[in-house]
């Protein structure tokens, strides 16, 4: 089988799999922001959303990693060597974060007593048991780590649009 390095674009499976993504981290982020006050309806129905999107996210960073690390990525189209390392930098941390938030957001409810209950579906994940200290601990992380996050996609999404408006190349529509 031909490796995509060797071609020069994304396969299909892995646009596929960075706009699935890409949408359920948005939906996450949008649930969390208009969830309302606590104990209204809203806030029940957009936290259960925030859960399936978050959830999902972690199902499907794990498909898109194993596709990744078996069929590689085209060769990156280079504007400078620091440019590149700075893209390399941002792409390894939003691998990181795909994985590790949806992570905290579970631990978050384990250690606060809870299982993850997703909306219509009858199972209950525990990983951990309840531990107030680390949940106080956790929680922090997956807000700071939530709050930061807007700023390393806004500036992977600014890199993708510089490629392509002032680069002009065909880094973003490599992805599509
Ligand atoms: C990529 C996926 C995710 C993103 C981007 C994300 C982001 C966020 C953000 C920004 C907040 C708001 C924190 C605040 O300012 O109050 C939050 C809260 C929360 N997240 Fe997530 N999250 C994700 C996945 C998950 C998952 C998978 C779970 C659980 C299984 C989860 C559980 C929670 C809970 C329970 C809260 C509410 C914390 C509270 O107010 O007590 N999150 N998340
Ligand atoms: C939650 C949001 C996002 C996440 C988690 C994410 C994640 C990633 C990751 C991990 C890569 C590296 C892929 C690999 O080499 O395997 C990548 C590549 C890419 N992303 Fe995103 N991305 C997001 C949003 C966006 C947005 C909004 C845009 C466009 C405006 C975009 C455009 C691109 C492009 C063009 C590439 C290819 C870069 C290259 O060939 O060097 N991404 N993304």
């Amino acid at each position: 089988m031909q490796n995509s390095a060797s071609q020069d674009r994304y396969s299909k499976p892995a646009v596929f799999f960075h706009w699935v993504v890409f949408l359920l981290v948005a939906l996450a982020y949008l649930a969390i922001e208009i969830r309302g006050p606590k104990g209204s309806h809203s806030r029940i129905f957009w936290t259960a959303v925030h859960l399936w999107a978050g959830s999902l996210v972690l199902t499907f960073a794990v498909f898109r990693l194993v596709w990744r690390l078996w069929r590689g990525a085209p060769n990156e189209i280079e504007v400078s060597a620091v440019l590149t390392f700075l893209a390399r930098l941002v792409h390894v941390a939003l691998y990181l974060f795909i994985f590790v938030q949806p992570l905290l957001g579970i631990l978050m409810l384990n250690t606060g007593g809870h299982p993850l209950k997703l909306a219509g579906l009858n199972v209950e994940i525990t990983l951990v048991g309840t531990d107030a200290v680390a949940r106080h601990a956790i929680k922090n992380a997956h807000v700071w780590i939530g709050n930061a996050f807007y700023f390393v996609i806004g500036l992977h999404a600014l890199g993708a649009l510089t490629h392509h408006f002032v680069f002009r190349d065909r880094t973003l529509q490599r992805m599509l």
